[in-house]
């Protein structure tokens, strides 16, 4: 990479997520210390800090900074939380909820993005994750309940295993919608009710019903 990855990363935060909302110091500490570099194939690295989503293999892709930003600050994690993500692509976001939070779970469908992944964030030293290659509409019931449960992809409606997998005062961030663009929504548990909160609208590859 001939761009100094520090450089590209201090401006990214400066530019895209600073001037854009981004304030939560927690969330722009673990920005600063993933390399996003590392997780996006050796020709795209030169634009691992740009604004956009890159491609990772697969008809998948790494989501844009912001986004991956504004997902992690809505979801709110802490030191304590135990947190599912369903939909692991190249492990990057994986790896700023690892930076924020007690244990992240997180499962991926295709197996080769999962073994990729898992190889990247043993080589960071994140002892925290533990990762799995299988369908997440199903959650992981073995760990559960989660305090906080994040989906990386679209989806029409909330499946309902993962709602059942989250604790009782838990925040749930999702894609909702067709498969061109979404609401990003917080869904956020609270005793006797639930709160909808949308986001913003937002583009994801959708989440995988059926295999
Ligand atoms: C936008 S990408 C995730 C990007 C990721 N957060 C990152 O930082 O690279 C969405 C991922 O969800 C995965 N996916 C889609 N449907 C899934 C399912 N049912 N179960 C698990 N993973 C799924 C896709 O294979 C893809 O890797």
């Amino acid at each position: 990479m001939k761009k100094d990855p520090e450089v590209s990363c201090a401006r990214m935060i400066e530019r895209q997520l600073e001037r854009r909302g981004i304030v939560d110091p927690r969330v722009l500490k673990a920005f600063r210390k993933v390399p996003r570099h590392l997780f996006v194939p050796k020709e795209c690295q030169e634009q691992a800090y740009e604004d956009y989503p890159l491609p990772i293999g697969f008809d998948q892709t790494i989501s844009q900074p912001y986004m991956v930003a504004l997902m992690t600050q809505t979801l709110a994690p802490t030191e304590a939380s135990k947190v599912l993500e369903i939909g692991t692509g190249s492990g990057y976001q994986t790896a700023i909820l690892a930076e924020l939070s007690g244990t992240v779970f997180s499962i991926e469908r295709i197996g080769e993005l999962s073994r990729q992944a898992e190889e990247r964030l043993r080589l960071l030293g994140y002892h925290n994750v533990s990762l799995k290659c299988e369908n997440g509409m199903r959650g992981w019931p073995q760990f559960s309940p989660y305090n906080h449960i994040l989906v990386t992809c679209a989806s029409r409606t909330i499946p309902l295993p993962l709602l059942s997998q989250l604790e009782s005062e838990g925040r749930l961030v999702i894609p909702l919608g067709g498969p061109v663009t979404q609401v990003l929504t917080l869904l956020h548990k609270q005793k006797e009710k639930m709160d909808l909160k949308e986001i913003c609208e937002c583009a994801f590859v959708p989440l995988v019903e059926d295999d």
